[in-house]
């Protein structure tokens, strides 16, 4: 959205929280809204209209955001015009206690409400709107999004989850599984290539699910590699049971796919994945790690990691970490279980105190950072085709890219954003990787 706009223009001010497909969401909004005439304002004292895209994954997501609502009241109550809205997983979680809660709220809108924003900020009146109804059919293809320049971009393919894991709220707040039909998905890639985008990175809570007609996900990824301009594809959160033959041979046999996969496994003890109805046991997860690495040389893998979920004893921590460290996962997000409201799980509430979800949590990170740090070193003396992203955040004349696997890469070179330069690894952190350009 442009930032430039005549007076006279009403303007608005978002804010995003939670996955990469809030920051999708979110683009998908300032589309909408600046094709209904608002500029965008820099910060929330400048702006007429001001929006938090919100996530509900965990208490502490929604509490972050309730505590952002109680500062910008204030700036409500000094400007009653300012008009106050809550969007996203939160506002579908939540509904119409938010307004309890948050009296001051002018609009409460669910993640498939975004195309009647323009309408509900255009109505008068004094009664808040609350919108979260879910849609079947909804998936905004051929809206398209306002992105920040940038050679790398998110596509968002599929919507929804249908798996009700019984920790996760996702499904209730998203609703049911739909696919974006492929021909709104490859225009939209083209349009990118032809701005500068490199790199797409696929979106969708069970990203290999996709399905829509005939075409699978693996059709998809395909498709999208014939795509001339675009050089990389990623794509996130695959679940490990859609991991199909046909999503496996498209990586291993589609160049521009990158050898990098997030892949949530959550816990290593099968009576915890069991509880969680992940779909899988800890041998039927190794044994896709295994699939993968035979096929994908040199294929990166992070993970999510759950600690503290409902039952879970000392025995079913240890073997998270020996799973952990069988895998040797080249990086982990990793989280304290949080009760939500709505989940399976929500009943049989927490055996596992703060304290101690606290120490496993630590642990775990522990184990990561060593586990992060030895796969780092491991890059050092390789070369890596590194796509140039701009500065690096050091600020000191640096560059910085990611390499295939999806490691950060900081180096001094002459190169543009977009550029794809070999680069040798000389030292490693358990963070970034440093490397000075080759051949050039
Ligand atoms: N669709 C993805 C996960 C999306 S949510 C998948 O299934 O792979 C991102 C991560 O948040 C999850 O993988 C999980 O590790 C974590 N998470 C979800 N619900 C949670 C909860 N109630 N408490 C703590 N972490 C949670
Ligand atoms: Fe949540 Fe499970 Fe769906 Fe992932 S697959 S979004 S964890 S319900
Ligand atoms: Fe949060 Fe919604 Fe994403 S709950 S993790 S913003 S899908």
């Amino acid at each position: 959205m442009n930032t430039a706009h005549d007076s006279s223009q009403p303007t608005v001010y978002l804010e995003t929280y939670g996955c990469q497909m809030n920051i999708a969401d979110s683009e998908l909004i300032a589309a909408i809204l600046r094709r209904a005439g608002y500029g965008r304002a820099a910060c929330p004292e400048d702006a007429d209209v001001v929006l938090l895209n919100t996530c509900a994954i965990r208490e502490h997501a929604e509490e972050r955001v309730l505590s952002r609502l109680s500062t910008l009241a204030r700036l409500k109550h000094k400007r009653p015009a300012l008009r106050l809205g809550l969007l996203g997983c939160m506002a579908q979680h939540n509904r119409a206690q938010l307004i309890e809660k948050a009296p001051y709220l002018d609009l409460v809108a669910g993640p498939d409400s975004y195309r009647r924003l323009p309408e509900f900020l255009g109505r008068t009146g004094f009664d808040p709107i609350v919108d979260v109804r879910l849609d079947r059919e909804e998936t905004y293809a051929g809206i398209g999004a306002d992105r920040a320049p940038h050679p790398r971009a998110y596509v968002t393919v599929m919507r929804g989850c249908d798996r009700f894991c019984t920790f996760c709220v996702v499904p209730y707040v998203r609703g049911r599984e739909r696919s974006v039909a492929p021909d709104a998905v490859l225009h939209e890639c083209r349009e990118m290539a032809a701005h500068g985008v490199r790199e797409v990175v696929l979106l969708g809570q069970t990203v290999n699910a996709y399905r829509h007609g005939e075409v699978d996900f693996g059709g998809l990824l395909r498709m999208i590699a014939a795509i001339d301009g675009i050089e990389r594809i990623r794509f996130t959160s695959p679940h490990p049971c859609d991991m199909t033959a046909a999503v496996i041979d498209a990586m291993a046999g589609e160049p521009k796919v990158q050898p990098y996969l997030h892949l949530p496994v959550q816990s290593g003890s099968d009576r915890i994945l069991a509880a969680m109805q992940r779909g899988y046991s800890v041998k039927e997860y190794l044994d896709l790690v295994e699939r993968l690495r035979s096929v994908i040389p040199e294929l990166a893998l992070s993970t999510d990691i759950i600690v503290g979920f409902h039952g879970e004893e000392e025995t079913d921590f240890i073997a998270t970490m020996d799973l952990m460290r069988e895998v040797a996962f080249d990086s982990a997000f990793t989280f304290k279980y949080s009760v939500r409201e709505h989940t399976r799980a929500y009943k049989l509430g927490d055996t596992v105190s703060e304290t101690e979800k606290a120490r496993r949590l630590a642990a775990i990170i522990e184990l990561q950072e060593s586990l992060s740090t030895a796969s780092n070193q491991n890059e050092v003396g390789r070369i890596r085709e590194v796509l140039v992203e701009g500065p690096a955040r050091r600020g000191d004349g640096m560059l910085c890219g990611k390499t295939p696997q999806f490691k950060t890469a900081v180096f001094a070179a002459q190169a543009q954003p977009g550029d794809l330069i070999p680069v040798r690894i000389i030292s490693a952190t358990s963070h970034s990787l440093i490397g000075v350009p080759v051949g050039r």
